[in-house]
């Protein structure tokens, strides 16, 4: 039997739903928006997309949202200045600087500049004070993604506590936090990465697998225990035409997607897991849309949490 596809966009709306009277509320109280900066540098494709979807949810839920763009040429310091100036902005409770940022900047220069971002405006939860709360299982603001997918699983009715979850991928923006949070509900949890041996027989095992390693197709049938949920993280654009013919027979819509468009967004999972798996996400359509929506909820978190220690 074919799996349960996981409709990501329902649940998002449904927490949009939610989420929009608690921000004409704050609107009321504290007299203006919550208030988000995106930092955006360079020209990555992908991550013009993601800004784009980021900026038009929150303008259209009730936030002030404001794009900062910076050339692909930009040094770190003109990054972290703009930073810095959003940090004392009175208007902005939320910062985000997307990922990744160019090459050029140096291997070190994301740490850096999450690491600039003042703590309480760290929408995304990448910033050190924001990591160590997550591990102490004392959150303000979680990472996003991750956030969103225990959101998906809880409200499809998928328990977590007792489970074994494996998690495929190390990243500090999913892996790390992912784990920490299925943990911290209880799961019994175990991080796979590119060193781990034996990797589909450790992935068999879960009864919550979620890959977000970002290769298209990584995750096959002979990674999946049969019954289990399978969570799919990876959003890779796709422009060789090879990769999409392994993937997808002729004739699919997805190969008629490709043939339209010269690229596809690909997850991690492959077709086939569909007749294993007992619940999946899909790509797209899966956790992309609470990716969005968390970031609504954790800028009206940062906006809140700002106003009351101002009261004090
Ligand atoms: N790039 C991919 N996902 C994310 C995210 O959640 N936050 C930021 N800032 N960049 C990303």
């Amino acid at each position: 039997m074919a799996a349960r596809l996981l409709n990501g966009q329902a649940i998002a709306d449904q927490i949009r739903a939610e989420v929009r009277p608690a921000i004409d509320a704050f609107t009321a109280r504290a007299g203006r928006p919550p208030g988000l900066g995106i930092v955006l540098v360079g020209d990555d494709p992908a991550s013009a997309i993601y800004v784009r979807l980021k900026l038009k949810s929150a303008g259209e839920n009730g936030l002030r949202a404001d794009l900062e763009r910076l050339p692909a040429s930009a040094s770190l310091a003109e990054l972290v200045s703009v930073v810095d100036r959003l940090n004392r902005s009175d208007a902005h409770d939320g910062i985000l600087v997307q990922s990744p940022l160019p090459d050029a900047m140096g291997p070190d220069a994301e740490r850096r500049v999450f690491d600039a971002i003042a703590a309480e405006k760290d929408v995304d939860g990448f910033h050190p004070t924001s990591v160590g709360r997550l591990v102490q299982n004392r959150p303000t603001i979680a990472a996003g993604t991750p956030s969103g997918v225990i959101e998906l699983l809880e409200r499809s009715g998928i328990g977590i506590a007792s489970q074994r979850a494996v998690v495929i991928g190390r990243s500090d923006i999913v892996g790390k936090p992912m784990a920490l949070l299925l943990l911290h509900r209880n799961a019994t949890v175990t991080i796979c990465h590119s060193r781990t041996t034996d990797l589909a027989v450790v992935a068999r095992q879960a009864d919550i697998l979620v890959s977000a390693i970002g290769r298209p197709g990584f995750v096959t049938a002979d990674f999946v225990k049969p019954g289990a949920t399978v969570i799919d993280v990876g959003t890779t654009h796709v422009t060789d035409r090879a990769t999409v013919e392994r993937l997808y027979i002729a004739g699919s819509v997805r190969r008629e997607t490709f043939n339209r468009r010269g690229s596809l967004v690909v997850g991690d999972v492959h077709p086939e897991v569909v007749d294993v798996a007992g619940a999946l996400t899909p790509v797209p359509g899966g956790v992309g849309p609470l990716t969005v929506v968390m970031l609504l909820k954790n800028t009206l978190r940062a906006a809140e949490l700002r106003l009351e220690n101002r009261g004090r």
